[in-house]
């Protein structure tokens, strides 16, 4: 946790456990320092052609990233390589994964709206009337029409006064939180916490504490500290609470309510991560603030574009004051492209979708229910899930590993997740239904899982 005595960072936001840290610099220190001199077909996946066989090389310059080869052999021998599944079908139920058919269970495409007609129509038209790039950042000449209507729309979506949208969910947390916290503010948030809300608040000058997770009292202890000591330079300013709507490893939700209470009683702003939450929890896929009733209490919702909404992108939704403040100052706005047409035109749609078919949310959940039940009687172990997120918590990385290859051997792709993405301690494999899998797909996933659990003695 952060010496709030100091108001220094005395620890990474995200996690106690300095090797729990999502995002950490992984490298061993002893592979940092001085560069390794071997040749550069000796890292593991390089271009095996020796350099001067390569157009334009130098004949014997020792290449200095030469010690990443070392790095990969250890994460290689700590069994914490991953190397990329490729997909030659598109994102759906079912596709093609490095050339074998398969269920896949480890998509974010929760309502299958990466490929639902209309948002493919909507991209097609956008394309053509529009072309295929916006050509410019948002500030100088990137913003068309079609930029506003979807903030329009969104901000009318969440019931916010305004949205800006961003790249990505994790360009808009890394872009958010230092935008609006400064040295004499403190930033309080859950240990776990996705990587981009720890990105954030590195890239923040404030004072930063960790909560320990979805723990209410815990928050009220950080806060009562930091409210009776301050920061170096006296009381803190402003001062932050973040957290997940819903933990994107664990498919738990935030205690939202409690979170409020206890930020209004010291006079904190709240900020919810609703990435899982947008188009899952909530009517049509409001998100997290929408289920617990609680519109007019989180100051910062960020959602997310790229996932249940199918399409690419991240958003604020708050006050019109926070979207015109970070359209002047918040960084990945100023400086990086805006979104093609066809990304833009498509989550319209996706709006149109959510508002018009909320059976797909229906059918999000029924599936959710069947197949989380489904793992929790062949006896594994699926954590606090509450939600379409449910991992199978195998602990050990190469266990993990293997669990997940066997499943591809029997037609079923479900990614393990290792650290650092998790705990050391806490490798899974992490299973996401969508409302397009059918009974049949979910009872022949759960048939493999049975196979596979009692094969590695998992079950
Ligand atoms: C909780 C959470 N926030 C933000 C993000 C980033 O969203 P995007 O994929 O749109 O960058 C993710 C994605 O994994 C997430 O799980």
């Amino acid at each position: 946790m952060a010496d709030l005595s100091t108001g220094r960072n005395t620890g990474d936001v995200g996690a106690t456990d300095p090797s729990s840290v999502a995002g950490a610099d992984t490298r061993s220190p002893s592979s940092v320092a001085g560069a390794d001199t071997r040749s550069p077909s000796s890292i593991a996946g390089a271009d095996t052609r020796s350099p001067s066989s390569i157009a334009g090389a130098p004949e014997s310059r020792p290449d200095p990233l030469a010690y990443l080869a070392d790095e990969i052999a250890d994460l290689q021998a700590k069994h914490l390589y991953r190397p990329l599944r490729v997909m030659t079908g598109a994102q759906a139920a079912t596709t093609v994964m490095d050339g074998r058919p398969v269920i896949s269970l480890s998509s974010n495409n929760y309502l299958g709206l990466a490929t639902h007609p209309h948002l493919v129509r909507a991209a097609l038209d956008a394309v053509r009337d529009l072309g295929v790039g916006s050509g410019a950042v948002r500030t100088i000449a990137g913003t068309m029409e079609l930029h506003e209507e979807l903030e329009r729309r969104l901000a009318a979506f969440k019931h916010t006064e305004a949205v800006l949208t961003f790249q990505s969910g994790f360009t808009a947390n890394s872009g958010v939180i230092p935008t609006l916290t400064g040295e004499r503010d403190l930033i309080v948030s859950d240990e776990l916490n996705h990587a981009s809300i720890i990105d954030g608040v590195r890239l923040s000058k404030a004072a930063r504490a960790v909560f320990p997770h979805r723990d209410v009292d815990g928050l009220e202890a950080v806060l009562r500290e930091a409210r009776a000591k301050g920061g170096p330079n006296g009381a803190y300013e402003h001062i932050l609470v973040i957290t997940d709507g819903v933990f994107s490893m664990d498919g738990d939700i935030a205690p939202l309510p409690g979170i409020c209470d206890v930020a209004e009683r010291y006079g904190a702003a709240v900020m919810v991560d609703d990435a899982h939450a947008s188009g899952v929890l909530g009517r049509n896929g409001r998100g997290t603030i929408d289920h617990f009733g609680l519109h007019g209490r989180v100051d910062i919702q960020v959602g997310t574009l790229s996932k249940a909404v199918g399409v690419l992108g991240g958003y604020v939704a708050g006050r019109q004051h926070l979207r015109d403040y970070l359209i002047q100052r918040s960084r990945p706005f100023l400086f990086s492209t805006s979104h093609p047409p066809a990304v833009v035109a498509a989550c319209i749609a996706a709006l149109d979708v959510l508002e018009q078919e909320p059976d797909r949310i229906d059918r999000l959940w029924d599936n959710t229910r069947f197949f989380k039940a489904g793992l929790q009687e062949l006896g594994f172990d699926t954590g606090v899930s509450e939600t379409p997120i449910t991992p199978v918590i195998v602990r050990d990385s190469e266990k993990a590993g293997r669990m997940s290859d066997r499943l591809m051997d029997l037609g079923v792709f479900a990614q393990a997740v290792v650290f650092p993405t998790v705990a050391i301690d806490k490798a899974r494999i992490r299973t996401i239904v969508t409302s397009e899998h059918t009974r049949d797909q979910l009872q022949q996933c759960l048939g493999a899982f049975a196979t596979v659990g009692r094969e590695l003695d998992v079950i």
